[in-house]
């Protein structure tokens, strides 16, 4: 499988900086990536046309939204469409990532709203999950995976997952990793991948499910990525601070 290496820049970068971080990666991934790589980035909106138009032509780099509503289009004040992403360049979405669950509130069921809608416009849809450190402490890890993988894609299994397999990553990032410098280590990993490949496959079946790119996020930069993405089970990385720089980005995209 190939691996995909994703940055989440969350709320940074005017259009003009987002334009110049593009430009520097298309010109550095003229060539192609690295074999076997996909390199995706979430910009914020403003933004995705900038990178999108920079990326274009060029195989394997890929644009995504931060965030989305389910519905078509309507009285939704301040929020964004499928159509719009898609508009703008966007073929990606993530859904549940843990700012939007613990900053924004989003519960486990808009998160199933949200990733069942973007998978029906036809998006690849990134779901992430992941548990706090108090959940941690309380020998809660499977728990959380299991509540947060099911209310999602139990309810798609029979039907737009079985229909269009490669549609859907799942991305696990412990809440007590992203943006702490506290990576998680090699065995937390190993444990929590294991256990959502589990859950994905009481799911969804084995061999579908050992087709779903699970990534790890949180905390990864460039002096640990190259071991993090080298383990059992890591499909790719998913990247917040460190992927805000071309070069920095770059040196992970080719760990
Ligand atoms: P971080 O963020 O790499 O800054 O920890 C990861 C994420 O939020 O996806």
């Amino acid at each position: 499988m190939r691996k995909i290496i994703a940055a989440n820049w969350k709320m940074n970068k005017t259009r003009p900086m987002a334009a110049e971080f593009a430009g520097q990666l298309a010109m550095a991934l003229k060539e192609g990536t690295p074999e076997g790589r996909l390199a995706l980035v979430f910009p914020p909106f403003t933004d995705i046309a900038a990178v999108a138009d920079a990326f274009a032509g060029i195989n394997n780099l890929a644009v995504g939204g931060q965030n989305f509503y389910p519905a078509e289009k309507g009285a939704f004040t301040g929020e964004i469409s499928c159509a719009m992403l898609r508009d703008a360049g966007a073929n990606w979405l993530l859904a549940g990532h843990s700012e939007r669950r613990h900053v924004f509130g989003e519960t486990d069921g808009l998160i199933a709203q949200k990733t069942a809608f973007g998978l029906e416009q036809g998006f690849k849809v990134m779901l992430c999950v992941g548990e706090t450190l108090e959940e941690r402490n309380n020998n809660q890890l499977n728990g959380v995976l299991q509540r947060q993988l099911s209310s999602a894609i139990q309810p798609l299994a029979n039907g737009i997952l079985s229909k269009s397999p490669d549609q859907i990553a799942v991305a696990y990032e412990p809440v007590w990793a992203i943006g702490t410098g506290k990576v998680a280590g090699p065995d937390e990993i190993r444990e929590a991948h294991a256990a959502a490949r589990k859950i994905l496959s009481d799911l969804l079946g084995n061999s579908y499910a050992n087709s779903v790119p699970l990534l790890y996020g949180g905390s990864v930069n460039a002096k640990n990525a190259g071991s993090i993405i080298a383990l059992d089970n890591v499909d790719g990385l998913l990247v917040g601070g460190a992927s805000l720089e071309a070069p920095s980005f770059l040196d992970i995209l080719r760990a």
